[in-house]
């Protein structure tokens, strides 16, 4: 069983200069294409699941599947993460299911709509870091909202994102104010907003650096070389899949996601953790529409479902091989969450200090 925190899982990013897609999970078929994936090329994994996913397919379901992709896959260390939590028992209660890090995203309020301020943010992600870190798990907290610098607005499509429009100041994460949350909090990972979005619809044209704001990246990392950096809304919403879709029946109209090049950017300016879901979802999605219309006398789900899982296992791969996730999982011995616990207990992984701070 090798079932990694995302402390550990990072920190061994960080010092093989590599960055590790965090999939979103919902159900049985997504699972087993990560991991075939995960297995084909050795590369560790994060499998992330949203309040909507737990909702969905239940905390018994989730903690079982979970379970049982380890056994059926013992040789690829798994982080099993909360994304999105939006209080304390939120996070309390994935832990408890046996997640290993969780997200407190604090940037908005509890009900996942309203822009929270720098105080609220701090307060509940210092209070989860403090109570996670005492069972040895991990802690993502974001600053920031994630949102369009297009338009102003967050993508609510998945039920997570503030409504109306927001100003630059805040769809922007400020690399001061990063500093100081991340050494008032204690969060191992930090999700930054930089005009990401959540869903298929990021960007109306190719993005350029006034609307998909690498340099944040660049200026967060130079404060906080030691921090690693959580992209959200980063699937790249590929071309050829958006075809498929469309060529089958589907309607999604022009739309440009997070190129990879950018995103293999990233991970060179400390980009450690990738949020993919959406590219997922579309490319299951999209084979299931071109069997339904070229063989619309199948009624086995079976056959939907598994040239679906074929079509998400080919888009994990993609990713593990660009941001050189594969080849990894061989080299990592897992460190139990208790002896992760008595790290944080003893001061050993405090938040990495700020390059002021360290010189
Ligand atoms: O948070 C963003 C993910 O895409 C999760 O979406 O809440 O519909 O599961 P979801
Ligand atoms: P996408 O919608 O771009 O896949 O982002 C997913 C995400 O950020 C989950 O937290
Ligand atoms: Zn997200």
């Amino acid at each position: 069983m090798a079932r990694i925190s995302l402390r550990q899982l990072l920190d061994h990013a960080a010092e093989h200069d590599y960055g590790v897609p965090a999939f979103n999970i919902n159900n049985m078929e997504q699972g087993l294409a990560i991991l075939q994936a995960a297995q084909a090329c050795d590369a560790p994994v994060i499998l992330q699941a949203s309040r909507g996913a737990r909702s969905y397919a239940g905390d018994i379901m989730l903690a079982k599947m979970m379970e049982a992709l380890e056994a059926m896959f013992p040789a690829i260390p798994i982080c099993i993460h909360q994304d999105h939590g939006n209080n304390v028992a939120t996070c309390m209660t994935a832990i408890q299911h046996g997640f290993t890090s969780v997200m407190m995203d604090g940037s908005l309020r509890e009900d996942a709509r309203t822009p929270s301020d720098y105080a609220y943010n701090a307060a509940i992600t210092a209070e989860v870091a403090r109570l996670a870190h005492m069972v040895g798990a991990s802690v993502e907290g974001e600053l920031g909202c994630l949102g369009s610098l297009e338009t102003g607005k967050g993508e609510a499509e998945d039920g997570h994102g503030f409504e109306g429009a927001l100003d630059h100041a805040m769809l922007l994460t400020d690399p001061d104010e990063a500093e100081r949350f991340v050494m008032e909090t204690g969060v191992d990972a930090l999700a930054i907003a930089l005009g990401t979005s959540h869903g298929a619809y990021k960007f109306s044209r190719q993005p350029t650096g006034d609307i998909l704001a690498m340099d944040v990246i660049e200026r967060i990392h130079a404060r906080l070389p030691n921090t690693h950096i959580v992209m959200h809304g980063s699937s790249s919403v590929p071309e050829e899949w958006q075809e498929v879709f469309n060529t089958h029946g589907g309607a999604m109209r022009e739309t440009w996601g997070v190129p990879v090049d950018e995103i293999v950017r990233g991970i060179r300016m400390g980009v450690r953790k990738i949020n993919i879901d959406t590219d997922l979802r579309l490319a299951a999605v999209a084979e299931f529409r071109r069997i339904a219309t070229t063989r619309p006398e199948e009624f086995d789900p079976r056959k939907f479902l598994k040239p679906s899982m074929d079509a998400m296992a080919s888009v994990c791969r993609a990713r593990f091989e660009a941001f050189g996730t594969a080849g990894h999982a061989g080299a990592i011995k897992v460190i139990p969450l208790a002896d992760m616990a008595r790290r944080y207990a003893s001061g050993s992984l405090d938040p990495h200090p700020p390059i002021r701070a360290a010189a």
